[in-house]
């Protein structure tokens, strides 16, 4: 599997011949400046929940691409309102085979709502299984006794945990979080993008390496092999 950081919460998986993007917020986000949203190439684009640090970008990068868009209902619903097709309207608990392989949508402890207030649907995660290997993406979440689930489901490669604390888990609980879905090597999001979530990163590597685990903080527009 090959992943790219776009930065905040946004990464691009490339998993058995399929790239899946998930939550794009580069146009608003100053640390990604020198990322172009019409650069970026996707088959799938995923949504964890509705909040604007998530779907900034989703309908540009929708309407470039036309991938296969998985969302919560609401959130998926407002999207073919958009004129947008290929929309599969997913929720908490749902399982549903892509070409990758395939996709359930598990539980997030967090809100949802549109930058208007209105409603934005349950906020989640996805556990994404494939020939080529298995992974984790939280959401946006707190640490949450239902990831002990999640090796039930599948044998994680690598989960993708979010670190930032005040509005997520954040480093302690993240560690904690990777012992519940039984994977040690961590990618960490939704940190330093705002004044709030910003954290001491070489403090979080240390931690997760006393714990026996791995902390990976890629640079936005990093890709590597994991
Ligand atoms: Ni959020
Ligand atoms: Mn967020």
């Amino acid at each position: 599997m090959k992943l790219t950081f776009y930065g905040h919460a946004c990464f691009l998986v490339e998993v058995s011949g399929s790239k899946i993007l998930f939550d794009p917020f580069i146009t608003p986000n100053e640390n990604a400046s020198h990322i172009n949203v019409n650069d970026i190439d996707c088959d799938y684009l995923f949504l964890s929940h509705a909040h604007g640090d998530h779907i900034a970008d989703a309908v540009t990068i929708a309407q470039n691409c036309k991938p296969e868009i998985v969302a919560n209902y609401e959130l998926a619903t407002w999207l073919q309102g958009k004129e947008l097709s290929n929309v599969h309207p997913m929720n908490q608990g749902g399982s549903k085979a892509f070409d990758f392989g395939s996709v359930k949508v598990t539980p997030a402890i967090h809100s949802s709502s549109f930058d208007d207030g209105s409603y934005g649907g349950n906020p989640c995660g996805f556990l994404i299984t494939s020939n080529e290997g298995n992974f984790y993406y939280s959401g946006d979440t707190a640490l949450d006794m239902n990831m002990q689930l999640i090796p039930r489901g599948a044998k994680l490669n690598f989960s993708i945990l979010c670190i930032g604390d005040t509005f997520t888990m954040g480093v302690d609980d993240a560690i904690i979080a990777a012992d519940f879905v039984q994977c040690n090597k961590v990618v960490g999001m939704h940190f330093n993008t705002f004044p709030p979530i910003k954290i001491n990163t070489e403090d979080a590597k240390v931690k997760f390496r006393n714990a026996g685990k791995e902390l990976i903080l890629l640079d936005i527009g990093e890709t590597r092999d994991i």
